[in-house]
């Protein structure tokens, strides 16, 4: 049984806790946020967990053995590095911290600290972006690959929107897909990006597009907005085939009783849809996974060591952004 506490009570920190929730093996034992409104809505959920508003007394508490951390991006480093000394295994939200330079004194602290920092980069651990890996790995697309993805949508507001603190859609949302192309295609090495603003009230990039060339050959083309009212396609081309759709509110083929759906198109126009092979949560996936590697030491799905090359391709893009042209991604 591994007890876990949980780091930052907001929206994701209290998701987090219900995905670990469902799993056997984990019991939620404590929880931390400066703020009574998460505290509150936490505990409601975990009646006899412990309560705290200083992250630092529940890692005094003797009785967490791994902490889950959901805070502001830009906080990630401060918090993750006291978890790391106290002992503590951490799962700590995505993207892995703001910067690549914060990303890498995290790892060098949970090097010194020999304890495991996982990143919950999800979609490592979702069935639904599983069809997508399956579909490359049995070689169905063909390479190189051209990965497209164009999402806008209102987006959350205020710490996300904020540069240094969120860094707005290209590396709080899209750190998703630099994350499992990274994962798929391998080194990233260059990107191109341009943003305009359309919403002069945020610090962050609010609407960019950006491509991103891999080691392999593969690219990657991206396009987030979180200023608009919506809208979305997704679609991998290459050489033997393409595959379509995509989960929430991407354009999908066609729908089968609800269930997200897939449809992969041969050279010769043959189509068939494609479904997920399980409906469980990616965050129960993740939550499983996270408490297999602390018990029995199996090699960590999505490590700190990986997600960093998700924050430099965002990182990257941001600036490019800004200023235009070619940047190369260094992590
Ligand atoms: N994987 C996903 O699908 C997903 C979705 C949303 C957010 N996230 C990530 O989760 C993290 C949190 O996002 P959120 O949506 O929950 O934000 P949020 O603003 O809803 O919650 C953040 C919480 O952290 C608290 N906090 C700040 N500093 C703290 C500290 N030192 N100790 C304890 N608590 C502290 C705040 O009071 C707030 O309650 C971010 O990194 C975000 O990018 C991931």
């Amino acid at each position: 049984m591994l007890k876990i506490g949980f780091i930052g009570l907001g929206g994701m920190g209290r998701h987090q806790a219900y995905a670990f929730s469902r799993v056997r093996s984990a019991r939620i034992v404590a929880g931390a946020d400066p703020f009574a409104t998460g505290r509150k809505a936490f505990a409601a959920q975990h009646p006899g967990a412990m309560l705290y508003e200083d992250h630092r007394k529940l890692l005094k508490d003797t009785n967490v053995d791994a902490v889950v951390i959901a805070v502001p991006t830009g906080h990630h480093k401060a918090v993750t590095i006291d978890a790391l000394r106290s002992g503590r295994p951490v799962l700590v939200e995505k993207p892995a911290a703001r910067t690549v330079a914060q990303v890498r004194r995290m790892i060098e602290q949970a090097r010194r600290s020999r304890k495991l920092l996982m990143v919950a980069q999800c979609r490592r651990y979702d069935p639904i972006w599983g069809v997508i890996a399956a579909q490359l790995r049995k070689n169905r697309i063909g390479r190189p690959v051209l990965w497209r993805h164009v999402s806008a949508g209102r987006g959350p507001g205020g710490w996300f929107m904020d540069d240094r603190m969120g860094g707005g859609p290209l590396l709080d949302g899209a750190v998703h897909d630099h994350d499992f192309c990274n994962w798929m295609f391998g080194d990233p090495v260059s990107v191109m990006a341009r943003g305009i603003k359309l919403n002069p009230g945020v610090t962050a990039s609010d609407t960019v597009s950006a491509s991103v060339q891999y080691a392999s050959g593969d690219q990657s083309m991206f396009s987030w907005s979180w200023c608009t009212p919506g809208g979305g396609v997704h679609d991998l081309l290459g050489p033997k085939g393409s595959l379509i759709g995509g989960p929430g509110d991407l354009v999908v083929p066609k729908a089968k009783a609800g269930r997200p759906v897939f449809c992969h198109t041969d050279m010769k126009g043959r189509q068939k849809l494609l479904f997920p092979s399980s409906s469980r949560s990616m965050y129960e996936n993740q939550a499983r996974h996270f408490i297999e590697c602390v018990e029995k030491g199996i090699a960590c799905r999505s490590p700190a060591t990986e997600s960093v090359k998700a924050v430099a391709v965002g990182d990257a893009i941001l600036k490019a952004a800004v200023r235009g042209g070619v940047r190369r991604v260094s992590w």
